[in-house]
């Protein structure tokens, strides 16, 4: 038995917390014994010492501890996730989890909501009328069977304390803390009974993580965390300066999968897609990257990933044939010529969301037909007058001036020739 208040003074003077300390924090909280108002100064207090890699383990244990912690071992070798810290236009699961499943690997794959300017896989697979994200376990495991790959949503029973706390985190400015997105993350993946993780750190404008020290010591914690908790990780640092491929939305986004899976993907996407992918089929298989990635590009190419993808929507209930079409289409114009030189994913991202294709607070409904297309990406030339953005109506025909407005401030069109980034900026573990 240990006493919260001193537990909070001794982080809050950047001592470290034993193991049995942080087990009882966490215990404490999720039996609703320590109030909301001792946890978030924790949070702060931790916010701004830190927790090292063994309290950050420990950390993530323990709330993993505090839900289910699902056995698929029944399903075989070879279960591996990809999980992404978020970004705008980022739809990479779509493509990604049929793609890896057609080159061998079993993904079960636990996907989150969009909050803030950042568009969430769940929210995008539920553009599919009918599409079930809130499975039973043995459904999941079913289809897990059948398909190799399954996308529901977070339940009530994985990491429960990890919800409670990030919902106080967010209204606690506490979110950007490295140890505590590691753990947040780390134990609702481990939680999924898998084998290996590939992680998809974004780094950018658009992006949790700003600089690349902060992206590189995140991946480097998740790496350690899962290295002592026996479950190989492998992370990517990737830009998220500018949104990914050219639709930013949720059905339009749908349609940007299936096109990737068709192999029409813009370049970006089917990039990311054929790296993580690489890693994954690496994990799950025991190949080298250079292989994985091979069989990725091959699974997009001959249509067994597409083909993946369409027993898997099936299975979840979803019909294609009904995603929801724009009601309207508005072009946002260049009011000069030249080249895109940086697009603000944030506030595109922004944009979208008020416009209904995201939510600002988690009871907001999404309008799953808005959508935002980005007609000119950095480094393309614009002629006066030409489209740089298209808004896709849904609901709502009427487009405001504000939003409008918005949209085209996002986009910097200037004279210089721009010299493209690697999209992959680099590999930690
Ligand atoms: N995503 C999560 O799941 N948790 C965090 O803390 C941040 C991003």
């Amino acid at each position: 038995m240990f006493s919260i208040v001193e537990l909070i003074g001794k982080k809050r003077q950047g001592e470290p917390l034993a193991d049995q300390e942080i087990r009882f924090i966490i215990e404490e909280f999720s039996a609703d014994r320590m109030p909301a108002y001792q946890m978030s100064a924790l949070a702060m207090a931790i916010f701004f010492r830190g927790l090292d890699d063994r309290e950050t383990a420990t950390w993530t244990d323990a709330m993993l501890r505090s839900g289910r912690v699902l056995d698929l071992a029944a399903l075989g070798a070879g279960r591996v996730d990809k999980h992404s810290t978020g970004g705008v236009g980022d739809k990479i699961s779509l493509p990604l989890a049929p793609a890896a499943a057609a080159a061998g690997v079993i993904v079960p794959m636990v996907a989150g909501r969009g909050l803030g300017h950042t568009g969430g896989t769940i929210d995008k697979l539920e553009a599919i009328p009918g599409y079930d994200a809130a499975l039973s376990v043995d459904a999941f495991k079913r289809v897990l069977g059948e398909v190799g790959c399954c996308i529901i949503g977070q339940t009530e029973e994985i990491a429960p304390a990890d919800k409670r706390l990030y919902a106080l985190r967010d209204v606690t400015a506490t979110v950007e803390s490295i140890p505590l997105i590691c753990a947040s993350i780390m134990s609702k993946k481990l939680a999924e009974g898998i084998e290996g993780l590939v992680l998809d750190v974004k780094v950018g404008e658009g992006a949790f993580m700003r600089t690349v020290e902060d992206a590189r010591e995140l991946a480097r914690r998740m790496v350690a965390v899962g290295r002592q908790m026996g479950t190989r990780v492998v992370a990517f640092l990737t830009r998220m300066d500018e949104p990914l491929g050219r639709m930013v939305g949720n059905a339009c986004e749908v349609e940007e999968a299936v096109a990737t899976l068709s192999g029409e993907g813009p370049a970006d996407i089917v990039e990311l897609t054929e790296v993580l992918g690489g890693a994954m089929v690496e994990l799950a298989r025991g190949v080298s990257f250079d292989e994985g990635r091979a069989r990725i590009r091959a699974a997009l190419a001959d249509g067994s990933a597409l083909d993946r993808w369409r027993r898997m929507v099936f299975a979840q209930g979803g019909d294609l044939d009904r995603l929801p079409r724009p009601s309207g289409a508005v072009a946002v114009r260049a009011g000069r010529a030249g080249v895109v030189q940086a697009i603000d994913g944030r506030e595109v991202g922004l944009v979208a969301m008020q416009l209904g294709a995201g939510r600002a607070r988690r009871e907001d409904t999404i309008d799953p037909a808005v959508g935002i297309r980005i007609d000119k990406k950095v480094g393309e030339a614009v002629a006066e007058g030409e489209a740089l953005a298209t808004i896709l109506t849904g609901a709502a025909r009427h487009v405001s001036e504000a939003a409008m407005a918005r949209l085209g401030a996002a986009f910097e069109v200037g004279d210089r020739p721009v010299t493209t980034r690697p999209l992959v900026l680099e590999r930690v573990g």
